[in-house]
């Protein structure tokens, strides 16, 4: 045998190739279908398909990305550029630097501003929308609109929404928000949940966990004084609930093991029941009719009570609002 191998070494080194090319092409073939399927879903461009050819653009936008990534490391109470903010990353809540679907990213926003929001009732650009989570989110200032961080975040943020048709918000853009409940969302029920789901990583005071050099979070704090403030996106129930039904345990959530409405809902009461910083965001929803159903601090258009507005039930404030 092994003498016709030797003999034969042309044919077989032959044989071998050919069947290595067929399993190339066999794999790349699948790639391509797999990249088919998934294609409803943004993906962000690829600096590898797609490089950046102008370096010093190249440069800002990765200075950029790394900035939403690593916001603590340059921005947070110890940042090496400055010290303007509470130490949480943009990243802790914009996962993968604002690039993975239904987890709050990126795709959909240079495609839409400027945008008129109803929060400010003013047509906002996009250093007005990073402002409010650096003074929000990040219980801090934000970097002047000519810094080379604010510049740098721009860029990287305009390029990641380049593909993006004007106008559109792709599939995975946002925040999935779950079903309203019958009930009010109960944090006492949330205290259990909590302790079952988030604790390991966040914490029995929620307080997160630093990182070993204390320059950010391996576990960002869910509240106290290092958290988001009163003022921010999450501490409305439904965007909370939401962020949290798509994304939390962290990286082990799958389509059968997902909190259930009710345990989303009851987490975020939990939550945001504890204290954090406030924010007297007293101009906030100038038109009082816009103000989303459960934006917790009034007045309202409506008689419900703060209570309710912040832990519902929302359904008897949502039908009343339709009949107006
Ligand atoms: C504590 C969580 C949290 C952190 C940290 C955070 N954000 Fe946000 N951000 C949100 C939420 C929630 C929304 C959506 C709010 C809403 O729609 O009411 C949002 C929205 C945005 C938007 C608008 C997105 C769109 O599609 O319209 C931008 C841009 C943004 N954030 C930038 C940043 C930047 C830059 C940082 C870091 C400086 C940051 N965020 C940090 C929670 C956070
Ligand atoms: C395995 C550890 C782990 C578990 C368990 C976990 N988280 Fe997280 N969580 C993280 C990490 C890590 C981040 C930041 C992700 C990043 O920066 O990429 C995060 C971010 C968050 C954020 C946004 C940032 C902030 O601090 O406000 C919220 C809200 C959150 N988690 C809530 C929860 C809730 C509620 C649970 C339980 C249902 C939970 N997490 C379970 C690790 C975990």
């Amino acid at each position: 045998m092994w003498r016709k191998i030797q003999s034969d070494w042309p044919a077989y080194l032959l044989s071998l190739l050919v069947v290595l090319v067929i399993l190339v092409k066999a794999t790349t073939n699948h790639q391509e279908q797999i990249i088919v399927s998934i294609d409803s879903t943004w993906h962000p461009p690829s600096l590898y398909l797609d490089p950046i050819k102008n370096k010093e653009e190249r440069e800002l936008v990765l200075y950029g990305k790394e900035l939403i990534a690593n916001t603590s490391t340059y921005l947070g109470p110890k940042g090496s550029v400055m010290q303007i903010s509470n130490g949480m990353n943009c990243q802790n809540c914009h996962l993968d630097a604002g690039t993975r679907p239904d987890a709050n990213n990126y795709s959909a926003v240079s495609a839409n501003y400027p945008l008129f929001r109803e929060r400010s009732g003013k047509t906002e650009s996009i250093y007005k929308r990073v402002s409010d989570c650096f003074e929000r989110s990040l219980n801090g200032t934000a970097p002047d609109s000519n810094s080379r961080e604010y510049q740098a975040i721009h860029a990287y943020i305009q390029w990641l929404g380049k593909d993006v048709a004007k106008g559109t918000h792709p599939k995975g853009s946002g925040i999935k928000r779950p079903d309203y409940l019958q009930r009010a969302a109960d944090p006492e029920k949330g205290k259990k949940v909590y302790a079952i789901h988030c604790e390991r990583c966040h914490g029995a005071n929620g307080e997160g966990q630093l990182n070993l050099d204390n320059t950010g979070y391996s576990y960002p704090p869910l509240w106290g004084k290092h958290s988001y403030n009163t003022g921010a996106g999450l501490y409305r129930l439904s965007n909370f609930a939401g962020f949290i039904q798509s994304n939390m345990p962290f990286n082990e959530v799958t389509a059968h093991n997902k909190l259930t409405d009710e345990e989303a809902w009851d987490i975020a009461a939990y939550v945001n029941s504890q204290p954090r910083p406030s924010m007297k965001a007293l101009h906030d929803w100038p038109d009082m009719h816009k103000k989303p159903i459960d934006h917790p601090f009034g007045p309202y258009a409506d008689s419900f009570s703060e209570q309710q507005h912040k832990y519902g039930p929302f359904l008897p404030i949502l039908i009343a609002r339709q009949k107006h």
